[in-house]
């Protein structure tokens, strides 16, 4: 991924775009030498401030403090003064500026050439990585070599904490806590290294960020170090000229702990940092580029006829990849570690999109098992929460860092039950996958379970015996505490059957889990009884009870300009009439798609098609994959293009805060069950190929089984599966059952796809329509 000028425009955007990750620790694409920035941003998975969450008029039950990620000391900046003039893009000349997204070698690489004021011409070359294989880990390789005549450099490299951020807090209580929310425990500096290690006031967490560099310059290079609270800085001082460059290659360590003492801190990563320095530059760059390997060779999936989609697909499975492979137990948030949006929560994102994509295509299962992991390690809090709201088992937060819910906002948060489900969901997933045993006794049954609990407490049999869920909120943002959401009954009778089917498989956790037979038989009979409501004049099903009969929003008069509407318009008026923001029943229709007939299928996608506006990011990819179930295959190419695209276009102008972790993975499931066509009907894998004209062959790799790897190749009239790993397995292909065995592909042709009256969008949503071969922009 190349930027080939440097727009400060677009500073934000590219810093999130070209953010670098590992799942543990994030930094900022921000440029070397610390300024022009559009935000610094330094972060750490699960490290975080507590905030007051102000209520104008506080509810029983609401929560009292909010969790905000930290920007943690940065140890990315590097400054650089040429003959007394510091290196700033803003002044001077910038000759040339270029930036590659490196995502087969793992780095983050830029190189420009400047001439200071005074007229000195510079090239300045780093390479920053965030390693795959040491988590604790970043790395920089900066080199700066005069390109006319004999010049004095001075090379400032810091560890820099409480840097001032732009204020985005509108709130003065919580922005003073935030302000400088890092208070100093330690200070070191010797030789070539440094180390500050601080404590957040609220939350207690102490974060420990140490350097160490290797100095490789002319012969009257010289090096000074200095530490002091909130600052340490080794200066390098050389003369440079043509061919004699000064090159410094700086390794930065981070370790954060709520429990461990500053000096076990110290101590810890003082190691990780003498790890990495063993290891070496070149060391460091072998592993990361291993790691890769065995990734792409696992996860690819190719697209032929389209380059910028083909370079999107990478690039979204790159920072998912980015965002969920060394989190360790700790959350994914909707942003991974890219930038500060959504306060650096993570929501029913992880376990409804991120998850599923990385259980299809990565092969090292144990990431998603650590993100599932840390949900149990909160099931104390969500245990709480439960008996809070008045519910049995737990009820996991619609948004936080730490565990405790966060949103401050009951309707569209406190009420979004649905994320419960979403989790034990995953679970199960993963365990049909995997049937890995040691996670199913230490975590898996119990989440599943305790999700179980809650969704029986929540609903309720009526007096003909259904089995209702009222007043909650689910997927559509837009309808809000509603009786009946089709998407959360259906996902929530899947979840009391698994765990009902848990406990048959695991008898032997009944009684540690307080689990009798008649519990388990309660959770049978509301998942059988549970009521999906119908319009049966309308031939749909209503996305929630009484949804079909509301008014329907007068898209017409709907300025494009007040798109999102929850900016123009009150929760109010949103809530009570035909409007939707993000695909909910079209939802169900993917994850629960056996409830449905094909028949239902397009009748309900057609008619949600007509009210939903794509005003979360989290709509187009699974409308994709809909739209190419039901037939409107071009119509789900335009829907991908729009999810794959997201972030590299900033289609929804706030890529600035933090890429969307959960859209970009859903644009790859998007591609692998929309235009591959996969299905996981009750164990059995059913493919439904079928490609856009634009597109000439889709190629995908999948684990199917834990011990079988199906490579998947469609083209326009065919497609060929081929056995990677295992000796045989049974697919559908279009309906016909086939049997793949090793070494022998086999070739299946792909119906025409049937000729159906294209669907309508409200006016001015419609997707862009998708012309390929005028995409070479990136
Ligand atoms: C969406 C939610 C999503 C959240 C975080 C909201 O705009 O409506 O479904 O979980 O963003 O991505």
């Amino acid at each position: 991924m190349r930027e080939t000028w440097l727009d400060l425009e677009r500073l934000a955007q590219t810093e999130s775009v070209f953010a670098l990750a590992n799942g543990h620790l994030g930094l900022r694409a921000n440029l070397d030498e610390g300024e022009p920035f559009g935000q610094p941003g330094t972060y750490l998975a699960g490290f975080y401030e507590t905030r007051p969450l102000p209520y104008a008029e506080p509810g029983y039950g609401d929560p009292e403090d909010g969790q905000t990620v930290v920007n943690v000391t940065n140890g990315k900046i590097i400054r650089l003064a040429v003959e007394d003039e510091p290196f700033d893009v803003r002044y001077g000349e910038l000759r040339r500026h270029e930036r590659v997204l490196d995502l087969r070698a793992g780095v983050l690489r830029r190189t420009a050439e400047w001439v200071s004021p005074t007229g000195r011409l510079v090239r300045v070359s780093s390479t920053r990585l965030v390693s795959f294989t040491q988590r604790s880990i970043a790395a920089i390789c900066y080199e700066v070599e005069p390109l006319e005549e004999e010049v004095l450099v001075v090379l400032q490299s810091e560890l820099v904490t409480n840097e001032t951020l732009p204020i985005t807090e509108p709130d003065p209580r919580a922005a003073a806590a935030l302000a400088s929310p890092l208070a100093s425990d330690l200070f070191t500096g010797e030789e070539l290294g440094a180390m500050l290690i601080h404590t957040t006031m609220g939350s207690g967490l102490t974060v420990a960020a140490a350097m160490d560099h290797r100095v490789d310059g002319p012969p009257d290079t010289q090096t000074a170090i200095r530490s002091e609270g909130d600052l340490a800085r080794l200066t390098i001082t050389a003369t440079a000229a043509p061919g004699r460059p000064l090159r410094v290659t700086k390794f930065v360590g981070y370790s954060w702990s709520g429990e461990r003492t500053v000096p076990a801190l110290r101590d810890q990563v003082d190691a990780a940092l003498a790890g990495a320095v063993q290891t070496g530059w070149e060391g460091l760059l072998q592993q990361q580029r291993a790691f890769l390997d065995t990734f792409w060779k696992d996860a690819d999936i190719e697209i032929d006829g389209d380059a910028e989609l083909q370079q999107a697909v990478r690039f979204a499975l790159f920072h998912t990849v980015q965002a969920g492979a060394r989190g360790e137990q700790r959350l994914i948030p909707a942003k991974g570690l890219t930038g500060p949006g959504y306060d650096g929560h993570t929501f029913w994102d992880t376990e409804a999109f991120v998850l599923p994509l990385l259980l299809l295509t990565y092969s090292r299962r144990q990431a998603v098992a650590d993100a599932l992991r840390w949900r149990h390690s909160t099931l104390e809090l969500a245990r709480e929460r439960a008996r809070s709201l008045g519910l049995r088992g737990a009820a996991f937060p619609w948004r936080t860092i730490h565990g405790e819910e966060c949103s401050g906002y009951w309707p569209a948060g406190g009420a979004a039950f649905h994320i419960n489900a979403a989790i034990a969901d995953a679970v199960e997933r993963y365990l049909l996958l995997t049937q890995d045993e040691t996670f199913a006794r230490e975590a898996g049954v119990e989440l599943l379970v305790e999700t179980a609990r809650l969704w029986r407490s929540l609903g309720n049999h009526d007096a003909v015996g259904r089995f209702r869920i009222d007043g909650v909120t689910g997927p559509d943002e837009y309808s809000a505490v509603a009786d009946n959401n089709v998407y959360t009954n259906l996902m929530a009778a899947r979840n009391l059957r698994a765990a009902a089917d848990a406990i048959e498989r695991h008898p032997e956790l009944a009684r540690p889990l307080g689990v009798d037979e008649e519990e388990a038989t309660s959770w049978r009979t509301a998942a059988e009884a549970i009521f999906i409501p119908y319009d049966a004049s309308l031939g749909v099903h209503p996305q929630a009870e009484g949804f079909t009969e509301h008014q329907e929003w007068d898209f017409d008069s709907t300025p494009p300009e007040n798109y999102p509407l929850l900016r123009h318009y009150p929760y109010f008026d949103l809530y009570r009439k035909q409007v939707v923001k993000q695909a909910d029943l079209v939802m169900a229709l993917f994850y629960v798609g056996e409830y449905f007939t094909p028949e239902q299928k397009a009748r309900d996608f057609a008619f949600y098609e007509r009210l939903t506006v794509r005003d979360s990011s989290l709509s187009a990819p699974i409308q994709a994959a809909v739209a190419a179930e039901v037939g409107h295959i071009e119509l789900a190419y335009d829907y991908f293009a729009e999810a794959a695209l997201l972030d590299l276009d900033d289609l929804n102008h706030n890529t600035r805060d933090g890429v969307h972790i959960a859209s970009l993975a859903a644009a790859c499931t998007a591609a692998i069950t929309g235009f591959g066509g996969l299905r996981d009907l009750g164990g059995k894998l059913s493919f439904v190929p079928r490609l856009p004209q634009a597109l000439t062959r889709l190629a995908l790799n999948l684990r199917a089984r834990e011990t079988i790897r199906l490579r998947i190749e469609v083209e326009q009239t065919q497609a060929t599966y081929t056995l990677l790993m295992g000796e045989q397995l049974e697919i559908y292909h279009h309906g016909e059952p086939i049997t793949v065995t090793a070494g022998r592909p086999v070739q299946c042709p792909i119906p025409p796809a049937p000729a159906l009256e294209p669907p309508t969008q409200p006016r001015g949503r419609a997707p862009q329509h998708r012309r390929a071969h005028e995409a070479t922009r990136h």
